[in-house]
């Protein structure tokens, strides 16, 4: 069992302030010490939050990740990048990232995986839409924005999801290069689309953007993180974590299925939401409307055109694409389970301002 050092609930401010510190590598060179206990505190914090699901731990380990992540990964240019490659900031990464991997390796596949990728695409779609699996029982969210959401408990999930909309589809865009051939078009056509062909204007990550101004929310890059749940985090850490490693990029394109899959009945139950609130404004619904069609069109894509030419090219890639769905069910039914239990019980999903 794991001993929860007194310094977890501070463990992402640390990462913050070494991102931040422009002489981090020539600190840490004169201070070995400093640098083998910021590694050592992040084993430990990863065993707290992974392995013991200790809240607070998950809540400082999801936020380094994300901080991390966005370094190296999506985060606009002008941000700090001077210890992208700092030897210490990486071995933080990766026991942060180790311990992740090994609670979503605690989560088994279906044991009924067709040994053939012909009859992958029935049991792939069946996993991602309909089965119902014993470790993640239905969380009564898509009834409960239908029929009994407010408006300000979508606020805080448009606030929320905004550190992927905002950045819609850019985690995806980190595995371009894993694929080649027809899987590489197709992942591209679906790329291209959510980037609205190029055109400013139908990006859909900027008709999001027009639908949070229309809800006084602001649009500035990741203003939310620092009230962002961790559940959150975890489902934009998944995305980091195939994306950063070249043996998981199967997984992504799993995942990848599995959200545009889900897409068009979960933005219809945001649309039934709005209109039993009497909200009619296009500029908000545009982006819920949008991805009914779009993403039935994606969800055709990302099997037909990604997974299958991975799949028949590569049957073994079955099983870890398979993974990218299941991993995607937990962290999108961990998030769900939290705004339930937050909204159910009248309490606010994010953090208070840190
Ligand atoms: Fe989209
Ligand atoms: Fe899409």
């Amino acid at each position: 069992m794991a001993t929860a050092p007194v310094t977890h609930p501070m463990f992402d401010r640390r990462i913050e302030d070494a991102l931040a510190d422009p002489d981090l590598t020539e600190r840490l060179a004169q201070h070995p010490d400093a640098a083998a206990a910021l590694v050592a505190d992040a084993r430990a914090l990863a065993a707290a939050a992974f392995d013991d699901d200790d809240e607070t731990a998950l809540d400082a380990a999801h936020r380094s990740l994300y901080l991390l992540y966005a370094q190296g990964g999506w985060s606009p240019v002008h941000a700090p990048r001077a210890n992208e490659h700092d030897l210490t900031v990486a071995a933080v990464l990766l026991e942060l990232e180790a311990g992740f991997e090994r609670q979503l390796g605690r989560l088994p596949l279906p044991d009924d995986l067709p040994p053939d990728p012909d009859a992958f695409a029935p049991w792939l779609a069946d996993l991602a839409l309909e089965r119902e699996l014993p470790q993640l029982p239905p969380t009564g969210m898509g009834p409960y924005i239908r029929d009994t959401i407010t408006l300000d408990q979508l606020k805080e999930i448009v606030a929320q999801r905004s550190l992927f909309f905002l950045k819609e589809p850019d985690p995806w865009a980190m595995v371009i290069p894993s694929l080649q051939g027809p899987a590489k078009a197709g992942l591209l056509d679906l790329l291209l689309d959510e980037y609205g062909w190029g055109r400013h204007d139908h990006m859909h990550s900027t008709v999001y953007e027009h639908l949070m101004r229309r809800l006084d929310l602001d649009t500035a890059y990741d203003a939310y993180l620092p009230r962002a749940s961790w559940q959150f985090l975890a489902t934009m850490n998944l995305q980091g974590l195939y994306a950063r490693h070249r043996r998981l990029c199967r997984r992504m394109y799993g995942y990848i299925y599995l959200v545009e899959a889900d897409s068009p009945r979960s933005m219809r139950n945001y649309i039934a939401g709005y209109h039993r609130l009497g909200i009619t404004d296009e500029d908000i619904l545009k982006f819920y409307d949008l991805h009914i069609t779009a993403d039935e069109g994606h969800q055709d894509v990302a099997l037909n055109e990604v997974v299958m030419p991975v799949v028949r090219a590569e049957p073994a890639a079955m099983e870890e694409v398979a993974r990218g769905v299941l991993e995607g069910h937990l962290v999108h039914h961990d998030f769900s389970r939290h705004l339930h239990a937050c909204f159910t019980a009248g309490r606010s999903s994010m953090r208070e301002s840190a």
